[in-house]
């Protein structure tokens, strides 16, 4: 997912491909390395922060273990993620590609020409695509920056998109969310409008994401927006629990990466993914799916000059959480990032929405 430090990069303008040129002839999309422009989170500082978390959620006391949800989102993780959206039980895809295929005009109406577009942790862009398409059919000189953790899987995903329009220009941004709230900061002449897909702000807690968001209200300007997907409360609680535990597996899979993943971390064999299996549970008065490993078998996680730390069987460890929504509780999280909702586009049954901010006084 990570690699060495980088130096700093200068910020490269983005070209719009060119439908019908020729591969020797097409630029390649520009991947900006974002990662040093803040500071305090280079790749070694995310990278030992992961370590770090690891460590520290380990050390808690038997059955109030975690592991960070980053440990998700390397190369193969992500590839993973996308399967998942591709299962019919991961509802909440569906569910968002029923409101953008609807609405994603107005969206595209409420998007001034010559601004950039930002996406938090971009994934696979076949949704995006949706957006891109409506303000492409509108003629809209906008730059589309995708953000997120591993520089490969942006490549791929924005190469899909190569090619595909003539007014939207595409770029990558490498880094995580607060190097993307700290870059923008020198994107000041053009409209910003931020994208945060996918309901990824369930896997704060509530009061994070109050705060997460203010930190971009911060840094915009009345005239910028922010919009956000957010899944509800309103399904019936069987289909929660099998968006979070699919039939074909996928999201098991997905899961158990992340163990494999602190392996990588530490370049060295610190966990027998073998002794767990994945065990979500929807915690309904919480509203959140919380999602744990297992311990199958007792086992030691041996982290290089760290004493073993013993798991016991049967003994969990929580990993992720996704927090759903009643309408309550999305008007107490605009409150608590002090912005306001312009606009609200919703799923037919109103238990999804794409809520447009703003800090306009
Ligand atoms: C739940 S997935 C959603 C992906 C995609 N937006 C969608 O709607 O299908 C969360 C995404 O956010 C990215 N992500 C999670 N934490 C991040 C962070 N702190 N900084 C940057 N990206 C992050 C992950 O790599 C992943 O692509």
């Amino acid at each position: 997912m990570l690699g060495p430090v980088p130096s700093p990069s200068p910020v490269p303008e983005p070209q719009a491909s060119r439908p019908g040129a020729s591969p020797a002839f097409e630029s390649t999309i520009p991947i900006i390395d974002i990662r040093s422009t803040a500071r305090s989170v280079t790749v070694a500082a995310l990278e030992e922060g992961i370590r770090n978390g690891v460590l520290a959620g380990l050390s808690r006391p038997y059955n109030e273990k975690e592991l960070p949800n980053l440990l998700l989102y390397n190369e193969g993780g992500l590839r993973l993620f996308e399967q998942i959206t591709y299962q019919p039980d991961y509802y909440l895809t569906g569910l968002e590609i029923d409101i953008l295929s609807r609405y994603a005009h107005q969206i595209a109406d409420s998007v001034p020409d010559g601004a950039i577009l930002l996406e938090l942790g971009a994934g696979a862009l076949r949704k995006t695509a949706l957006i891109l398409d409506a303000l492409e059919a509108q003629g809209k000189a906008v730059t589309y920056f995708a953000l997120d953790l591993d520089k490969p899987e942006l490549l791929r995903t924005l190469a899909e998109l190569k090619g595909r329009y003539t007014h939207v220009s595409l770029a990558g941004l490498w880094g995580t969310y607060d190097d993307g709230c700290t870059w923008l900061k020198q994107i000041k002449e053009r409209p910003r409008i931020i994208l945060w897909l996918g309901s990824s702000v369930g896997n704060m807690t509530r009061k994070e994401a109050g705060q997460f968001i203010r930190t971009f209200g911060d840094v915009l300007a009345p005239r910028d927006r922010f919009i956000i997907a957010i899944d509800s409360r309103y399904h019936k609680l069987d289909d929660i629990r099998a968006a979070y535990n699919d039939r074909a597996g996928v999201t098991r899979r997905f899961a158990l990466n992340a163990l494999g993943n602190i392996n990588d971390l530490f370049n060295a064999n610190v966990v027998d993914v073998s002794c767990f299996d994945y065990n979500p549970y929807y915690n309904e008065i919480q509203g959140r799916n919380e999602a744990y490993f297992r311990c199958l078998k007792e086992t030691q996680f041996k982290i290089p000059s760290e004493t073993p730390i013993l798991v016991h069987e049967g003994e969990y460890i929580r990993f992720a959480f996704s927090h759903k929504y009643d309408r309550v509780e999305r008007q107490m999280l605009w409150t608590a990032a002090g912005a306001h909702p312009v606009q609200e586009w919703a799923s037919r049954d109103g238990d999804y929405a794409l809520t447009m901010l703003s800090w306009a006084s």
